[in-house]
């Protein structure tokens, strides 16, 4: 996987939605679609992302990656150590992971991944799954401009640390990491990107409750992600529930 094409657009509904119409109709991997804003900006379960002009990095990556399906939500995690580490190395900033996509400095979100997929393509000998990596992060937004629904749960690098980013370099220096966890994932490497997610698991040793798919509230310790990268969680009977989907949080205490 390589990076071979950045497309740069001023506004768009969704970068992932321009990404899945492009890589369904021909374009390579290693394409990536970066708007100035976003007008439909898309979040996990349905939610949105606000995308304000100028003051975030909002980008999709196109991929026909080299695995198996059961294997695509790696692509996630990946992502977000990626992602982590950029922050970290060019600003010295430590952000955590809510698994499994959420990029947080204290709590607040930073940053999100939302990896889509489209249709197969290729024949029976070859066959590839179009995955759209989207990556969002608040840049430059003050806090007080986000939406009533993020207040205080959302910040961005700048309102953070009080310095000023330069958009591009970052967005440069995420894409050669991105590219680097992708290969190693495509080599079958994926302990070593566990073994760095683990040190960023924002929920470690947290109180968790969790919506499980009957509807139920699980509460429990948080356990962590497993070799295959699924999280785990241990309430107060000792049963150990593997999260399927949607949302682990902190207990209310
Ligand atoms: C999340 O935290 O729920 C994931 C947020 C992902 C947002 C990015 S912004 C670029 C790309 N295009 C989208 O519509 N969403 C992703």
């Amino acid at each position: 996987m390589e990076i071979r094409k950045i497309i740069r657009v001023e506004e768009t509904e969704s970068t992932n939605l321009l990404a899945l119409e492009l890589g369904t109709n021909g374009a390579a991997a290693g394409t990536v679609i970066v708007a100035e804003t976003q007008t439909s900006g898309r979040g996990r379960l349905n939610r949105e992302w606000y995308s304000p002009p100028g003051t975030g990095l909002y980008f999709s990556l196109i991929l026909f990656p080299k695995l198996i399906a059961a294997d695509l939500p790696k692509i996630t995690l990946a992502a977000g150590v990626a992602v982590c580490e950029v922050i970290e190395s060019e600003y010295q900033l430590v952000p955590g992971i809510k698994w499994p996509n959420d990029l947080l400095l204290d709590g607040k979100k930073i940053g999100g991944i939302l990896c889509e997929t489209g249709p197969v393509r290729g024949d029976q000998l070859s066959r590839d799954t179009l995955v759209v990596l989207g990556v969002g992060i608040n840049v430059s937004i003050p806090e007080v401009d986000f939406p009533n629904v993020l207040r205080n749960k959302a910040t961005s690098l700048q309102a953070y640390s009080g310095k000023k980013y330069a958009k591009e370099s970052l967005f440069e220096a995420i894409l050669v990491n991105l590219e680097t966890n992708i290969v190693l994932l495509e080599q079958g490497k994926f302990e070593k990107i566990l073994e760095k997610w683990r040190t960023r698991d924002a929920l470690k040793e947290k109180i968790l409750s969790w919506l499980d798919p009957a509807g139920n509230v699980v509460t429990g310790e948080a356990l962590g992600i497993d070799d295959y990268g699924q999280y785990h969680i241990r309430d107060a009977q000792g049963a150990v529930h593997q999260v399927l989907s949607g949302d682990i949080s902190p207990a209310e205490s």
